[in-house]
């Protein structure tokens, strides 16, 4: 695929990449009532109405995941009513791949040393994500997508993996390098491994960052990753 047909792709799916996926390609790993949807328990929290939802959506979602449960409503902007009670608000960044990185940044032989991240795995994964906070991760989060890691003595070192898989899109999520093996490009290497292989696949790569993770936004910058928008990230308690 060429860098003008990748500049031409349909960002629309990216305003709502939670609903979008839960009712496409994740609709397997959803549970759904009307026109609220979340993910199953142990995959992902997410959660999805539509924009401007009425109270009866808000009731779906509410009877979906049961009383004082967390809602995370992820990128959505919709106000729920006064009842629910605001847990957290998180500033972020919604980055989508140029088709380019920076001259020598995005590494050529990124597959090398790099292994598929299965089953098998996760105990390994949920440490790693233990000591590095990427983001939310659960026991059944890589049934998303491909998980990638890379090893040091077969010590899990670094992983990154797909997410929110909304129509044309792959998310790059779960980006992460223990402490005492970071700055050997693992990252870099985990990074173009996912874009290769998504950008293979005829879609394009995109990601979510905190706001406040500038070293992280910078690797992404250098990776060919640039900013469609700021988002903010909201979860509440059902009533
Ligand atoms: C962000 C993070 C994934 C980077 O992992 P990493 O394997 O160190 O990244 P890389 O080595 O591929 O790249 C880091 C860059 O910083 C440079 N660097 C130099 N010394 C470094 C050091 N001690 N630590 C980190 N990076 C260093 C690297 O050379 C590289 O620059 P380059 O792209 O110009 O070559 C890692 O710091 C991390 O796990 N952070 C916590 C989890 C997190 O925030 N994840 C992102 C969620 S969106």
């Amino acid at each position: 695929m060429t860098d003008s047909t990748l500049a031409g792709r349909d960002t629309a799916a990216l305003d709502d990449p939670v609903g979008q996926a839960l009712r496409g390609r994740h609709a397997h790993l959803a549970r759904r009532l009307g026109r609220a949807a979340t993910y199953l328990p142990g995959v992902a929290t997410f959660a999805s109405v539509s924009v401007g939802p009425g109270a009866a959506e808000w009731d779906d979602l509410a009877a979906l995941l049961g009383p004082g449960e967390l809602a995370d409503m992820f990128s959505c902007p919709a106000v729920p009513p006064p009842d629910w009670e605001p847990v957290f608000t998180l500033e972020g960044r919604q980055m989508i791949w140029s088709g380019t990185a920076r001259p020598g940044h995005l590494p050529a032989q990124a597959e090398t040393g790099v292994v598929e991240l299965g089953a098998d795995r996760v105990a390994e994964m949920l440490g790693l994500v233990a000591r590095t906070s990427p983001g939310p991760f659960w026991p059944r989060t890589h049934e998303l997508g491909t998980y990638l890691g890379v090893q040091d003595d077969g010590v899990l070192v670094a992983m990154a993996g797909e997410r929110l898989k909304p129509p044309g899109w792959t998310e790059i999520s779960a980006v992460c390098t223990a402490p005492e093996a970071r700055g050997r490009g693992h990252a870099a290497r985990l990074v173009a491994a996912l874009v290769a292989r998504i950008v293979a696949r005829g879609e394009r790569p995109f990601l979510h960052v905190a706001e406040a993770n500038t070293d992280a936004i910078a690797l992404y910058e250098r990776l060919g990753f640039t900013t469609r928008r700021k988002v903010t990230f909201r979860g509440f308690r059902t009533p």
